[in-house]
């Protein structure tokens, strides 16, 4: 087993769509270059959604054209169905990502479907995606809790997760997105994972809402996870998640890898300065005039 961690930085998509402040795109494309500079290798850059859902990334065409050059990251945009598939390619994406849930109750208010629904949305952009040979990530949301539904049983967030591996996704996000999973939870689900899923296929997301993300963290590379997404400046939260916080801060991720003498391949400090940048920049533009 490698002991190499890759982190998936999600602050340019996950991070900027729950503030308040929409950036310029300009921003986002230097957001994104500093990340690359800082060495990611796998940025979730935008999402290819409503922009009545997600205003602040409604700008994912226009931003995607000008990064889609950039040499260095595979630059990964989010696509709820066909339409925003379409859309990402021809704005240049060259990586997707699919998302539902481990509950029907999330699943409709993130995408307004049922989790089989989800599955059948994703039918066309799997065949489409496969003769492009573009690779599919799938994402599973509120893994160990969810705001409409409670507790989640890991076993449901586990059979979502399978499911989007049978379908041809090429790695499986497994979400904490409430930020609100006990170190217990997290160990059940993890018991769970190793034995019924290939350990490197999965990336956990964990949100920081109670302040235990990097000790999920931790937890997950003891287990053999060694994909993480974090987001720079700790920046994120999902609208649709009333109450849920940033994601775990990048710049912790790297850090609890550095002190355990773990390669990451990224710049600590380049990311911290970079969280820093980004957290200015949506102040001054929280600030300026409408
Ligand atoms: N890109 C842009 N607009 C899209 C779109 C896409 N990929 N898919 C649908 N739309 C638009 C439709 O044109 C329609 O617009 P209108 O209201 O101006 O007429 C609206 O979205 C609803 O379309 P519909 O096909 O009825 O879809 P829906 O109501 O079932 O909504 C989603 C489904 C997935 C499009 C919407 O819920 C969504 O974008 N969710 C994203 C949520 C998200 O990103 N969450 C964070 C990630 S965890
Ligand atoms: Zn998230």
């Amino acid at each position: 087993m490698s002991d190499r961690v890759q982190l998936v930085e999600v602050c340019p998509r996950d991070g900027l769509q729950n503030e308040a402040a929409t950036l310029p795109t300009e921003t986002k494309v230097a957001l994104i270059e500093r990340l690359i500079a800082a060495g990611c290798t796998r940025i979730e850059a935008t999402s290819f959604v409503s922009a009545r859902a997600i205003p602040q990334l409604a700008d994912a065409d226009d931003l995607f054209s000008r990064v889609s050059a950039l040499a260095g990251a595979e630059l990964i945009a989010l696509v709820p169905n066909e339409r925003g598939y379409d859309r990402a390619v021809a704005a240049g994406c060259r990586s997707v990502e699919v998302f539902t849930a481990a509950t029907d109750a999330f699943c409709q208010a993130n995408i307004r479907c049922t989790i089989a629904e989800s599955f059948q949305r994703f039918v066309p952009i799997m065949a489409k995606a496969d003769a492009d040979r573009i690779p599919v990530r799938g994402a599973v949301s509120v893994a160990f809790n969810c705001p409409y539904s409670g507790a989640v049983h890991p076993g449901a967030a586990i059979a979502v997760a399978r499911r989007l591996l049978e379908i041809g996704c090429s790695e499986v996000s497994i979400a904490d997105t409430t930020g609100t999973a006990t170190a217990d939870q997290v160990a059940a689900l993890l018991a769970m994972v190793v034995k019924i899923l290939p350990t490197d296929l999965v990336a956990m997301h964990f949100h920081d809402t109670t302040g235990l993300a990097v000790e999920h963290v931790v937890t997950s590379f003891d287990a053999g996870i060694r994909t993480f997404d974090g987001s720079a400046g700790g920046l994120g939260g999902c609208p649709f998640s009333p109450g849920a916080p940033g994601n775990v801060a990048s710049e912790s991720v790297l850090a609890a890898m550095d002190a355990r003498g773990i390669a990451t391949g990224v710049n600590t400090e380049a990311i911290r300065e970079t969280g820093a940048w980004i957290r200015a920049q949506l102040a001054s533009a929280a600030h300026a005039p409408v």
